[in-house]
């Protein structure tokens, strides 16, 4: 049963505040619980303003940073420099803020030229962290997600090969529309999250989501359909322009 929940905020401003807070109530419970908070970052540029809020002094010591440990949901095949990287971009606004552990950031090691070495070997870096066994699925405390106006989410992108990767943790994922390699989580690893939260702000995505939340299930056109933990909640943190734009009249 996939426990669902949609928070509307009157902007980005109000989800990275929401998502904030939401990050520190979890990785409260989670080191409480376990000793340690894992999560898997989104890319893109919703949660840039999440990153930066999460450094500020409003948050920055509300969180046990190094029982933290930081994982990506997806990355481009760039160097870790490079501007298109995600990680750069979580380096940029939190990761040189916050006194989080260089051990404790397991980047995705997407800038191999061998992409499916890559994927692999950041399958391995999920097992060895997670003391999984062959077959066993990682349970991420928190996982963050985007959503493209195509309806992609993480590397997940309409009509490719990743969408059916169901025996690996991390796919390497061609895609066609971008002429562009990525790495992405793999759709168990995502549904097997305790808590998966989208940030989505933006009129642009407002179309996409109603389609999403309220249309016909289609999720090699829409791939964030795919996306129902099995055994954990899935919030949906969005802004006004992005959801109440699609339920008014034309
Ligand atoms: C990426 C992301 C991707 C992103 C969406 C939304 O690597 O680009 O992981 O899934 O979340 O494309 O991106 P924006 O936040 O920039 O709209």
């Amino acid at each position: 049963m996939v426990r669902r929940g949609i928070l509307i905020c009157r902007h980005l401003e109000d989800v990275s505040q929401r998502a904030a807070e939401l990050f520190v109530q979890l990785a409260d419970e989670a080191i409480s619980a376990k000793g340690r908070f894992a999560v898997a970052l989104s890319g893109g540029s919703t949660p840039r303003a999440l990153y930066t809020l999460l450094a500020s002094d409003s948050f920055r010591d509300r969180v046990t940073w190094p029982k933290v440990h930081l994982f990506w949901g997806d990355e481009r095949c760039v160097p870790p420099d490079h501007p298109d990287s995600n990680y750069h971009m979580a380096r940029e606004s939190l990761l040189d803020q916050v006194p989080i552990p260089q051990e404790n950031v397991h980047r995705m090691p997407a800038e191999q030229e061998d992409h499916e070495r890559a994927a692999a070997d950041y399958e391995e870096t999920l097992q060895t962290f997670f003391g999984l066994k062959p077959g066993q699925l990682p349970r991420f405390d928190l996982i963050l997600l985007g959503m493209g106006e195509d309806g992609h989410t993480a590397s997940l992108f309409p009509g490719t090969l990743a969408l059916k990767v169901t025996d690996r943790l991390v796919a390497a994922n061609y895609v066609e529309k971008l002429k562009a390699q990525r790495l992405t989580l793999t759709v168990p690893v995502i549904n097997n999250a305790a808590t998966v939260v989208f940030l989505i702000s933006g009129a642009s995505k407002a179309r996409v989501l109603k389609d999403v939340l309220e249309g016909q299930y289609d999720p090699m056109r829409l791939p964030s359909q795919l996306i129902r933990p099995s055994e954990g909640r899935l919030i949906f943190i969005v802004d006004h322009a992005a959801r109440c734009a699609s339920l008014l009249p034309p």
